[in-house]
């Protein structure tokens, strides 16, 4: 991949003037005359149905204007199997106010509508709710004997095929690892509550201002539900703050707020508290089993993992924890086993590397346990198992740099100061313990177009209905199209989060700089094509006789390759040819290479912990990871992605948990004071190495995406190091100062 004027450039965000001047506006600062306000009230049961609803206390206060229950709701849609959500799981998709049941705790039974937000708030405190309680269960350890196949989502089936006699295999093997992890239920807690502004003009007329991940998604739902035409309901999401996977699925407030400018005639506003917010989805609680068995040499002989996660009772949400087991190391007899178990509880959803987060923290932790068994270092035994093909699949990688990340961030870290015995290293009263681990996600790319429109004054407007939820979307395409269209970044503008845009997918997966990126330079290029065009058509034209390979678009100049002084300017070509626009619409699709071929970034992660060896406080001085980008397109955004990855995997070990109190069914700690997420203090030393790969297969860019790569292995690479430090090994997250002491 050959370095452009802004391709692999530290760029700063495009975007980032707006926010820091405050002139980003998102979904709930959308400000309109004559709005109402909405104000949720969430279920004080886990389990059960509605009695009775008397809403006549919160009708009564001046100003209130209407409060929605399922007794006065309209209810939505005939068939709720056809509901469109492209991040949908198998089942029936909640839908609030349609029947007076109760499924989960804090689930939305009402909501009040009044001229203010503080009216509102008061009037659904005082929205009176008696429920039929039935019994509830919230406890995954419960009903583990209970799991049951998932139906696939996404047409993805979460276990691979079985190879080899794993039980066979570890049975005979000399050296084996048998231990089982455990993880909570995390809470997304993105900056920006979910938040919808719906202006309502008409019944036909409906702009929607949303905190989503999908534009189009939302549009299309909500069309279904209401019984609109897509040109009736436009939806924008143009700054989201944050959303890590919880913006994937159509959220209810979406829904409520649409529904009350519906019913009321008149534009409404909805925010959820941070103690709603809990309400949402989450990233399930999971039970995982690893055995591991290894030939005295540290030769994996055997591999068996089996994952059970929580779901609801209304949807199979299927999270694929085991597959990365069965492709990272080279193994012959490897048994995966998934199973999801139903509680009283939302539906969990996709949380920044989904799956891959929990399933291979497990893994990695276990390698690591194998590795002390051994007596072999750990990243030695990683090496001695590196898989050159994906075995999964048996097919190859499109490309996998791993063996040198694991190189580069070794050196860098200066592994080779570990002492292998635990409890080995010390600084006084402060343990020190080194730990590794390694991390993997998909290079994905879908389905997605793009719009170019370059303008007669040289400037060009490209767009595509994906967003940028922090990640740099904004940034990254004006530099995909600025270079391929060969004009000033200042001169391009990229617009995303509007449902009227060309399809994009959801911003997800990792996927959005591969797959709208490809979509951006194939409709520049597209362009491209029509300006030479025009340029060979200018009076005298220099480029009359050339062919559309001998030129360059550079600096807003159509230019012989070889003789740059032939050339025509884009304002020329047309304005000669009496041009005000060419205009391109391109959809891109995955290429047909990457069938057959397995294609995956991957991470090495190295990890300093220094614990009080008194008090068992922990603290992580270091991080180093090492991460494969294919090409990275913007380093600086690229290492803001993996930093916050890392940030996040630091929470996971040590901090994030949503407690479940299993008596009320609730989770307990429904805010940042009391759901702990790291703070600057928690926070060190973050090196980020990117590795590069030249990638021809994986898509017309060679990139791999980065949003969810950094969290991946992190916790293991963190929860190994508290085992060097100690000598204890913790299998339950978050690991916390009660349990390593
Ligand atoms: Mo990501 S969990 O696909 O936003």
């Amino acid at each position: 991949m050959t370095t452009t004027a802004y391709i692999g450039q530290s760029i700063n965000r495009t975007d980032g003037p707006a926010k820091v001047k405050g002139d980003a506006k998102y979904a709930f600062e959308h400000h309109v005359d004559n709005l109402a306000y909405g104000f949720v009230v969430s279920s004080a049961v886990a389990r059960g149905t509605i009695r009775r609803i008397d809403a006549t206390a919160a009708l009564g206060l001046p100003g209130v204007l209407q409060v929605l229950t399922h007794e006065n709701t309209p209810r939505v849609s005939p068939s709720k199997a056809e509901i469109p959500d492209e991040a949908k799981s198998p089942g029936t998709p909640f839908i609030p106010l349609q029947d007076g049941d109760v499924r989960f705790s804090q689930q939305p039974v009402a909501l009040v509508v009044a001229e203010t937000l503080e009216l509102a708030r008061y009037g659904a405190s005082l929205v009176h709710v008696e429920y039929d309680v039935a019994e509830h269960t919230t406890d995954l350890d419960a009903v583990l004997e209970q799991a049951h196949k998932p139906k696939p989502r996404f047409g993805l089936e979460a276990v691979p095929k079985p190879r080899g006699e794993a039980k066979r295999a570890f049975g005979e093997a000399a050296v084996q690892v048998d231990a089982e992890y455990r993880v909570p239920a995390e809470h997304h807690s993105p900056m920006e509550p979910f938040a919808t502004t719906a202006i309502w003009e008409s019944d036909e007329h409906i702009t929607v201002y949303d905190k989503t991940q999908g534009v189009q998604n939302v549009r299309d739902y909500l069309c279904t539900l209401f019984g609109c035409e897509e040109d009736q309901l436009r939806v924008r999401a143009p700054f989201v703050g944050g959303a890590f996977g919880l913006g994937l699925r159509p959220q209810y407030q979406a829904f409520l707020a649409v529904l009350a400018a519906r019913v009321l005639k008149r534009p409404v506003k909805l925010a959820l508290t941070r103690q709603q917010m809990f309400s949402l989805s989450y990233r399930p609680i999971a039970w995982q089993h690893v055995s591991l068995g290894a030939s005295t040499d540290g030769k994996l002989e055997a591999i068996m993992h089996e994952a059970i996660s929580d779901t609801s009772r209304f949807e199979d949400y299927c999270e694929t924890i085991v597959p990365w087991t069965g492709m990272l190391y080279q193994c012959d007899n490897v048994t995966l086993k998934y199973k999801v178990a139903s509680l009283d509880l939302n539906t969990p959803c996709d949380m920044r590397a989904p799956g891959a987060a929990w399933g291979l923290y497990a893994l990695e932790c276990a390698m690591d346990e194998l590795a002390a068994s051994l007596h072999i270092d750990p990243l030695e035994l990683r090496l001695k198992n590196y898989a050159e093909r994906d075995q999964n699949e048996s097919q190859p990688f499109s490309s996998k740099a791993l063996r040198e990340c694991y190189h580069q961030a070794a050196m860098r870290f200066d592994w080779s100061r570990r002492n292998p015995t635990p409890r080995s290293m010390r600084n006084g009263d402060t343990l020190i313990g080194l730990g590794m681990a390694t991390g993997a996600w998909d290079a994905f790319q879908v389905r997605a177009s793009a719009r170019c429109v370059l303008k007669a004054d040289g400037t060009a407007i490209v767009s595509s209905a994906t967003e940028d939820i922090g990640t740099g979307t904004y940034t990254v395409m004006t530099q995909i199209a600025a270079d391929t269209l060969g004009v000033p970044l200042d001169r391009v503008t990229f617009e995303l989060g509007d449902s009227s845009l060309p399809r994009a997918p959801l911003e997800g997966g990792s996927f959005t700089l591969a797959s709208v990126g490809s979509a951006v330079k194939s409709a520049c290029e597209k362009v491209r094509e029509r300006l030479f065009a025009l340029a060979q058509k200018t009076d005298d034209s220099p480029l009359a006789d050339v062919s559309l390979d001998d030129v360059t678009f550079t600096d807003g100049h159509v230019r012989m390759r070889h003789e740059p002084s032939r050339s025509v300017s884009f304002v020329d070509a047309m304005s000669q040819t009496r041009t005000k626009t060419i205009d391109k619409t391109v959809s891109e699709r995955p290429s047909p290479k990457r069938k057959k071929i397995s294609c995956y970034t991957h991470s090495a992660i190295f990890a300093e912990v220094h614990i009080d060896e008194d008090f068992g406080t922990i603290h992580v001085p270091r991080v180093v990871t090492a991460v494969t980008p294919g090409y990275p397109v913007n380093p600086k955004t690229a290492r803001s992605q993996v930093m916050g990855g890392i940030v996040w995997g630091i929470g996971m070990a040590l901090e994030e948990e949503s407690v479940i109190d299993h008596a009320f069914g609730r989770f307990m700690n429904h805010n940042l004071a009391e759901y702990h997420v790291p703070v600057n203090a928690d926070v060190h030393d973050i090196d980020v190495i990117f590795v590069e790969e030249q990638d021809h297969i994986v898509n017309p860019l060679g990139v791999k995406g980065l949003g969810e790569i950094g969290i991946v292995g992190v916790a293991a690479a963190i929860a190994n190091a508290v085992y060097h430090a100690t000598g204890k090994r913790i299998r339950d997250l978050p690991i916390t100062l009660d349990k390593v002491m």
